[in-house]
C-alpha cells in the first residue's frame, strides 16, 4: 500500500467516525430513556434473564440494552441488509464460525447468526472482540455494494457487516451472540 492510499484509508475512517459519532448521540439521547425504564432495578440486576419488549423497534433501526453489564445490539435489519450478509460466502468470513450461543458449531452463515428465519432479528453483544470497545451502528464500511453498514469500531477500526460478522481490522471473532429467544412481542435474554 503506498503512503498516499494509507493516508486515504485514514482520513475515511476519521470520516465515518466523525459521521457516525454525532448520529449516535441522537439516537442515544431517543433510546436511553426508554432503556433507563427496561433496566432491572438495582435489587434484580443480578438476574441472568430478563425481557425486552421489541414491539416498537422500527424495521432499520436498533434498541441497545444493558444486560449483565454489557450493552447489547437488537437490530431490526432491512431487506438491503439481509441481503447483503446472506450474499457472502463463508469462505471470505475472518471468522468461519457463527458465535452463536443458541447454535453451538454452527458456521457463520447468516442463517445461522440471527434469531428468526427470515433474517430480520439480530441480537449481539455489543461489545468488540478485539479489546471491548462498544461499535458504532451504521458506521462499518464493509457491505457489498460499497454502502455504509454494518459496525464500526472507533478503537482500532475494526468493521463489522451486517450481521455483525468481523471483516476488516484487528478483531478476532464476530461479535458473539447471546442465549435469547422471542416470548410474543419480548425478547427473552440469558
Ligand atoms: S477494541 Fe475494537 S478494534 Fe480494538
Amino acid at each position: 500500500m503506498s503512503h498516499a492510499e494509507d493516508h486515504e484509508g485514514t482520513r475515511r475512517d476519521f470520516l465515518y467516525y466523525a459521521t457516525a459519532g454525532a448520529g449516535a448521540v441522537t439516537a442515544g439521547a431517543a433510546v436511553w430513556p426508554l432503556v433507563n425504564q427496561m433496566n432491572p432495578s438495582a435489587d434484580v440486576s443480578a438476574l441472568s434473564s430478563i425481557r425486552v419488549d421489541v414491539s416498537g423497534v422500527e424495521v432499520g433501526t436498533q434498541l441497545t440494552v444493558k444486560w449483565l453489564g454489557k450493552p447489547v445490539f437488537i437490530r431490526r435489519r432491512t431487506p438491503a441488509e439481509i441481503e447483503d450478509a446472506r450474499s457472502v460466502a463463508i469462505e471470505d468470513l475472518p471468522d468461519p464460525k457463527a458465535e452463536n450461543a443458541n447454535k453451538p458449531g454452527a458456521d457463520a452463515a447468516d442463517e445461522n447468526r440471527t434469531l428468526d428465519e427470515a433474517g430480520e432479528w439480530l441480537v449481539m453483544i455489543g461489545v468488540c472482540t478485539h479489546l471491548g470497545c462498544v461499535p458504532l451502528g451504521n458506521a462499518g464500511d464493509y457491505t457489498l455494494d460499497g454502502n455504509v453498514g454494518g459496525w464500526f469500531c472507533p478503537c482500532h477500526g475494526s468493521h463489522y457487516d451486517t450481521a455483525g460478522r468481523i471483516r476488516k481490522g484487528p478483531a478476532p471473532r464476530n461479535l458473539d451472540i447471546p442465549v435469547a429467544a422471542f416470548d410474543g412481542d419480548e425478547l427473552v435474554l440469558g
